[in-house]
């Protein structure tokens, strides 16, 4: 009688999740995910034709996910051909070269190109970003700190990587924490976990980014030149209190900070 019982089915716990890379040509998409599925680095340039397109297996916590992975080409000649691969994601890997600005302004655009695609009523709030800061092992050329990456990347509740294709560090980590978060996603009901959102406000990321930028002593603390020691001091504690490593955690404020208290002592020095 038992045997005839019909077998109570195990829950599913095979999941089926799609990721893009996305980023200007030549930052090692491709490379990075070859590093991670085939262990090896090919350090000629063969650029991606339109997309490609890849199935990989992982294992997170209890459950198997079956990982469609499409590798876009970052060349503008290929935007018809990758603009329809956007909807339906649920990971999307953000790639620069750490030594090329350009990649890194394009970020932007990328963005921008997604939303586009996806229409009114796509939402990104609910994808997963990971920024891939890639060719770190290119010390010489760097010229992207990490700070200003990771600025850029978590500001926006992305996470945030260094990575090499070429020498495998970070490809696994990223991965590992990528896939983790797009199932933490899809166990919260396809909603992005609020712990993903910025541990500080957008006015620290903005005056981090702005005193970066600043071409002197007078601008950085937003001062006209010739300013009153009064108005140096009051401009200045305006900004300390902002960026106090106590109070802000977001990446570049202690630098920030050190620049700041900097500026006001070359500028005190000159002003009567
Ligand atoms: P498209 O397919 O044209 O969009 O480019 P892609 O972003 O896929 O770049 P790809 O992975 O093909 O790599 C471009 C070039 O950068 C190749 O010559 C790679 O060998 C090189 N490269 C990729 N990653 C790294 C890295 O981490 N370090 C170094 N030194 N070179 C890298
Ligand atoms: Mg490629």
């Amino acid at each position: 009688m038992e045997a005839n019982m019909p077998k109570r089915k195990e829950p599913s716990k095979s999941l089926r999740i799609k990721v893009i890379s996305m980023g200007n040509a030549e930052v090692g998409k491709s490379c990075i995910i070859k590093r991670y599925c085939e262990k090896r680095f090919v350090s000629k340039y063969l650029a991606t034709i339109g997309i490609d397109y890849g199935v990989t297996k992982v294992q997170v916590r209890d459950r198997e996910i079956k990982v469609n992975i499409f590798d876009m080409a970052g060349h503008p000649f290929f935007y018809e051909v990758r603009n329809e691969f956007y909807k339906d994601t649920q990971g999307v890997m953000l790639v620069y070269d750490v030594g090329q600005k350009e990649s890194f302004d394009a970020l932007d655009g990328w963005l921008a190109e997604m939303k586009q695609e996806l229409g009114p009523h796509g939402n990104m709030e609910n994808i997963i970003f990971v920024v891939c800061a890639n060719k770190i092992d290119c010390t010489k050329h760097r010229c992207i700190d990490e700070s200003e990456g990771r600025l850029w990347a978590e500001s926006k509740g992305f996470l945030y990587f260094e990575t090499s294709a070429q020498t495998g560090e970070g490809i696994n980590e990223m991965f590992q924490t990528f896939y983790v978060s797009i199932v933490d996603l899809c166990e919260n009901g396809g909603k992005r976990p609020t712990t993903n959102s910025a541990s500080f406000t957008k006015e620290q990321a903005d005056t981090i980014r702005r005193i970066r930028n600043s071409k002197d002593s007078w601008d950085m603390l937003g001062v006209k030149p010739g300013a009153s020691r009064d108005e140096v001091n009051k401009a200045y504690r305006k900004l300390a209190v902002l960026l106090h490593p106590d109070k802000c955690v977001a990446p570049g404020s202690e630098d920030a900070f050190k620049a700041v208290v900097n500026a006001r002592t070359a500028l005190l020095k000159n002003i009567k």
